[in-house]
């Protein structure tokens, strides 16, 4: 009968670490209830993101330095207001635009439609979203990791890693909270240039070329010399 007792208890051990780890991708993957819409809002260190797009890596690694989000109710119950900002080669930009939290899907229509999901994430005070996003003829999954501080630790941020890993999404780009946000006072002495208008204004036809021009080869490399030139009109120094 002993037997019996240690194999229950060996089986018992066994089966507990299969399900405690939070490194398994089985529990990474998981979606999460939203908890609401009060979950969401106040302001989100945007720290990092992983994509299927092929090559936006490297333009995120280039043009992004820091970035953050601040939810605001919107004037249903349903909707948010979203306002990010964000310091691109030492310049602040920000753009506002809607997000509808509704049947455990974030979505957005503006400036290009797309809706995620909330996943499991060993960090407490971090939101990881899943989404999909349209951009001309084709989706795009992105996987973001935000949070309520400035940074996270080390092993907050591997965890995401191997999220993305699970999902067969790129290795993320981690944004460096050390290089200043548009809100602290050093940085925002300088005006942000509002992006809202133009991105709300694009047309599907412009999406349709950013789609052809993200997917074509070398397509990555022209979007970075058409940045380059437009931020060095926007600051010819
Ligand atoms: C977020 O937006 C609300 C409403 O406009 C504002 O009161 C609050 O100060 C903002 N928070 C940050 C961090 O900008
Ligand atoms: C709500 O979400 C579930 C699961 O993603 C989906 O099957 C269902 O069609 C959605 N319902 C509505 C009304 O969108
Ligand atoms: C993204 O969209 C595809 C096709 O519409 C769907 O199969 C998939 O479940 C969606 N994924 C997410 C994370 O919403
Ligand atoms: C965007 O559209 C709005 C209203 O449709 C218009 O008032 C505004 O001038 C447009 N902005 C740009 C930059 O085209």
């Amino acid at each position: 009968m002993e037997l019996v007792h240690v194999a229950v208890v060996v089986l018992s051990l066994l089966s507990a670490g299969q399900s405690s780890p939070v490194t398994s991708c089985e529990s990474l993957t998981q979606p999460l209830d939203f908890q609401g819409r009060d979950q969401l809002l106040g302001r989100w260190t945007y720290l990092g993101e992983s994509t299927d797009m092929l090559g936006t890596r490297a333009l995120t690694k280039m043009f992004m330095e820091t970035s953050w989000l601040n939810f605001t109710a919107g004037d249903n119950s349903d909707t948010i207001n979203t306002f990010q900002s964000q310091k691109m080669l030492g310049l602040c930009f920000s753009v506002s635009y809607k997000h509808t939290l509704k049947n455990n899907t974030l979505s957005m229509v503006q400036p290009y439609s797309g809706s995620g999901i909330l996943l499991n994430t060993g960090c407490p005070d971090c939101l990881v979203l899943y989404s999909n996003y349209t951009i001309g003829q084709s989706s795009y999954k992105v996987l973001q990791l935000l949070s309520k501080r400035a940074k996270v630790s080390a092993a907050e941020l591997e965890e995401f890693k191997k999220q993305a890993e699970c999902l067969s999404l790129s290795s993320p780009v981690f944004l460096d909270s050390e290089k200043g946000f548009c809100s602290d006072e050093s940085v925002s002495q300088q005006k942000t240039i509002d992006l809202s208008d133009t991105m709300n204004n694009i047309t599907s036809d412009q999406l349709s070329q950013l789609d052809k021009i993200l997917r074509s080869q070398g397509g990555v490399k022209t979007l970075m010399e058409m940045l380059t030139s437009a931020v060095g009109q926007i600051n010819p120094n």
